[in-house]
């Protein structure tokens, strides 16, 4: 992302609030782990939508029209000292020269500054409970400045929720975030293809999850947008397994729901494959039809259509498939309408993708569902889950757990599939596993 994207996202939210307002836009705090060591930082997300700025202890400050500086980036100052064991900061003038900001000031100063800013504004854009501590002082300093109403001051009168308008923002990717997910996309699937080599009976779930995260570290991609699931077996009917630490079985399925962070950016894909590489009968009847299921979804995806009109193509497809089969009985309609899938199938079939895995965005406008405009990205994954002890499903079905997960953006025209190199076809799946 250049520079100038960034203005321009700064300009269209600045555009928005209008002018005597501010807002206030904290990147994330640093999280322990334990005693002397921090996770690795990872700003947020809207805070480096807006900034492009990568430092931890940062708040972005947004003030439309204002005539010496609408953009005040607080941040560490320089310190040889602390540089030399933790890397370079931009510090003030890092700030106004890499990272475009008109005015720069070190973080220990917010309590004296943003007061004073606050007190010339009426409307503040903050994301109120996203962040106790900026919570805490943001109540502090709107008494102080009430307690100065005896000079004249008044201080801000309204308080909007930042948050919703650039979640509107982000929902609508722009070239370069698409590229970058594509990206994204590519190399998780190369990891899934991978991590497909490698699965065999008796390699263990962490070593397929260490081929996938080696296969993306080798490509840059040094995070991963979420932890990987890799079960096999009965783990492949938990959710969100994310143990990883049985051996993967003769016989069984492995399920494996995996995506890199490139760049900020999130790829969420699931590949469902045989641990000894041939589907059984009853792995291929039931993986071929979350398989039909996901197609149709994916032909939902286009502009004009609504945001449910995938999920509802998912289910449709499950819920026949599964009468035919002889797992659900009765007629089509009343069971979609009792929702007897949700015995197999119990999550949604999408989710919007992008700087977040779940990422933001309303589903619902005005109480109907959002329809589908160009730019938008989302998943399509619906699933069958049969957990051993299911109750009225005969053994042979027991212990399948099966998703299959792509990564799909709206175009002007339909859609295209970023995660589309990662093999879901019964015979491109065997053929990989044979070689
Ligand atoms: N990996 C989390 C999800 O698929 O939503
Ligand atoms: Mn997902
Ligand atoms: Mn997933």
């Amino acid at each position: 992302m250049t520079v100038n994207e960034y203005k321009r996202r700064r300009r269209q939210l600045m555009r928005m609030m209008g002018p005597e307002s501010i807002a206030i836009l904290p990147t994330a705090p640093v999280a322990k782990r334990n005693r002397d060591v921090d996770y690795h930082f990872r700003p947020d997300s809207d805070f480096y939508y807006m900034t492009g700025f990568p430092e931890p202890e940062a708040v972005a400050v947004l003030i439309p029209d204002r005539k010496h500086a609408e953009y005040v980036l607080f941040c560490r100052e320089r310190d040889p000292e602390r540089e030399m064991w933790d890397g370079a900061r931009a510090g003030q003038e890092g700030a106004a020269e890499i990272y475009g900001a008109d005015d720069s000031f070190p973080i220990g100063d917010l309590d004296d500054i943003l007061p004073r800013m606050l007190e010339q504004c009426q409307r503040v854009f903050y994301a109120m409970g996203c962040n106790p501590d900026l919570d805490k002082r943001m109540s502090e300093w709107i008494n102080s400045i009430r307690n100065k109403s005896r000079t004249g001051v008044t201080g801000p009168l309204e308080f909007i929720a930042v948050d919703h308008y650039l979640h509107d923002m982000r929902l609508y990717k722009s070239r370069s975030e698409i590229k970058t997910m594509r990206t994204a996309a590519k190399i998780s699937a190369d990891a899934h293809k991978r991590a497909m080599q490698l699965c065999s009976p008796g390699v263990k779930e962490w070593q397929v999850e260490a081929e996938f995260n080696h296969a993306c570290q080798m490509k840059g991609a040094r995070f991963q947008a979420y932890s990987p699931i890799v079960g096999g077996g009965a783990n492949g009917c938990v959710l969100h397994y994310i143990e990883n630490q049985d051996e993967l079985r003769d016989g069984d399925l492995l399920l494996v729901d995996a995506g890199c962070e490139y760049g900020y950016y999130a790829s969420d894909i699931t590949r469902t494959y045989p641990v000894n590489g041939k589907f059984s009968d009853e792995q291929k009847a039931l993986y071929q039809l979350v398989l039909k299921a996901q197609e149709a979804a994916i032909e939902k995806v286009r502009p004009g259509n609504h945001w449910n009109d995938p999920h509802d193509a998912a289910v449709k497809v499950i819920t026949k498939g599964l009468i035919d089969l002889g797992l659900l009985k009765g007629r089509l309609p009343s069971l979609i309408k009792s929702e007897a899938y949700k015995k197999f199938y119990m999550h949604r079939t999408c989710h919007w993708l992008g700087m977040d895995v779940h990422d933001v965005g309303d589903y619902k406008v005005d109480g109907a569902w959002r329809l589908l405009e160009p730019g938008m990205v989302l998943t399509v994954e619906p699933g069958i889950y049969i957990p051993s002890g299911s109750k009225g499903v005969a053994k042979k079905w027991w212990n399948i757990g099966i998703r299959i997960e792509d990564d799909v953006v709206v175009t002007k025209d339909g859609r295209d599939v970023l995660s589309k190199d990662a093999p879901k076809a019964v015979d491109e799946i065997e053929a990989l596993m044979a070689r």
